[in-house]
């Protein structure tokens, strides 16, 4: 059980029992970083995420009738749609929940109505997966409260197809699976094809997880990230004519796209270059993440940025100013975007004694190159979804 944000959560509580009359169960889903492996999960490569310390957590009990009600302290709204009338709403956080509904009854699980309160502390539009983390608090709770016998790995996945469908995006599973799976003070090295996984201790000596959030967020994030997918099915399409066993990106090599792609389009190449090079450096940087080789594996952070900056084009001016002047940084091992791309946090592994001067030194100078101030966030690895017992 997390023992921090308990203010949160007996708020939650007292809240929830004011406003629906009912004593609620307790759940709580994290956020994720990923130290490496972007935009890798959706061609079936690898990741490295870990669920930190920051969460959603929800309060929930059933009721008599069919409908669910739903609040969300973070953005004082309530909701309430009876069982048989889900659709997703233009733009609103509630889609996170209907979605997760929407799939559990596709699949004819006895959901009936409830009530449900969330609130947290992940910063929302900062890359950390705050939907994810609600998807998988209220699959979650859903299961235990209507006793539905679901794995974590059936969560995970109604908890992604809510967010294909709900929200439109076309992510791939790492979000959803480093908030339900997340371990304290692990990293989960997944195999997306496989979605086999390992839990690689995060043990960083002198060093320290701090990630800086640029406080941006482009428009055109979810329209460019569902299009990066297609160019990259488009790759695997053109050397699948020449070698049918392929099957994603996660089968091919440079020599396959240097010979096909690369003579039919030149930004479809870029991209697929990137994504099998990303898979290459993830593996260098678990090797050396686990010989406590810290520097090392921070420069395949920096060169993950350089490709996701220069061949995926997905950061912005804003995430390049705050690597660029990590790279600058001796006490900074390594840094990167981090997520899926046009603003939110960077990344960065930086010598814990002088963090604290890193943070008042990056954020200053980030505020007089655009005039806006950036946020920080110190992050420790915590445990993934789970019941609170208070
Ligand atoms: C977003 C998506 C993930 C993943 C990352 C990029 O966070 O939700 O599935 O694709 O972008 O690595």
């Amino acid at each position: 059980m997390l023992t921090s944000s308990n203010a949160i959560v007996s708020a939650l509580k007292q809240k929830f029992q004011k406003v629906f009359n009912a004593p609620p169960q307790l759940f709580y889903s994290p956020g994720r970083i990923n130290l490496i492996g972007e935009h890798t999960d959706y061609n079936n490569g690898f990741v490295l995420p870990a669920a930190i310390d920051k969460a959603i957590y929800v309060a929930i009990a059933e009721r008599n009738d069919d409908c669910i009600e739903l609040y969300s302290f973070e953005f004082n709204e309530q909701f309430s749609v009876h069982l048989s009338d889900i659709k997703p709403i233009e733009h609103s956080w509630v889609n996170y929940v209907l979605g997760v509904v929407a799939q559990l009854k596709k699949d004819r699980y006895p959901v009936k109505g409830f009530s449900v309160m969330l609130d947290g502390d992940i910063p929302i539009g900062a890359g950390l997966s705050s939907s994810a983390a609600v998807e998988c608090a209220v699959i979650y709770a859903l299961n235990q409260l209507f006793n539905l016998q679901l794995s974590k790995l059936q969560m995970v996945t109604y908890a992604q197809q809510a967010e294909h469908e709900y929200a439109g995006v076309k992510c791939g599973i790492m979000d959803m699976f480093a908030s339900m799976f997340g371990k304290k003070e692990q990293a989960i090295l997944l195999d997306c094809r496989s979605l086999a996984y390992e839990y690689i201790p995060v043990q960083l000596k002198e060093y320290s997880i701090v990630l800086l959030n640029t406080n941006i967020k482009h428009s055109l994030a979810s329209s460019a990230y569902n299009e990066r997918r297609i160019q990259c099915e488009q790759g695997v399409e053109w050397v699948k004519e020449k070698y049918p066993n392929v099957f994603s990106l996660r089968d091919v090599d440079m020599q396959m796209l240097k010979s096909i792609v690369e003579l039919k389009d030149g930004l479809v190449y870029q991209r697929c270059k990137y994504i099998v090079e990303e898979n290459i450096r993830l593996k260098h940087a678990c090797a050396y993440l686990q010989e406590g080789n810290i520097t090392a594996m921070g420069k395949e952070m920096f060169a993950t940025h350089e490709g996701l900056s220069k061949e995926f084009e997905v950061s912005c001016i804003e995430l390049d100013f705050l690597v660029e002047y990590a790279k600058n940084k001796k006490e900074v091992a390594g840094a990167r975007m981090m997520g899926g791309g046009f603003g939110g946090c960077t990344i960065n592994i930086v010598e814990t004694n002088t963090l604290q001067q890193f943070i008042e030194d990056a954020t200053k100078a980030y505020e007089e190159r655009f005039n806006q101030p950036a946020s920080y966030y110190i992050v420790s690895i915590g445990d993934g979804t789970g019941a609170i017992t208070v």
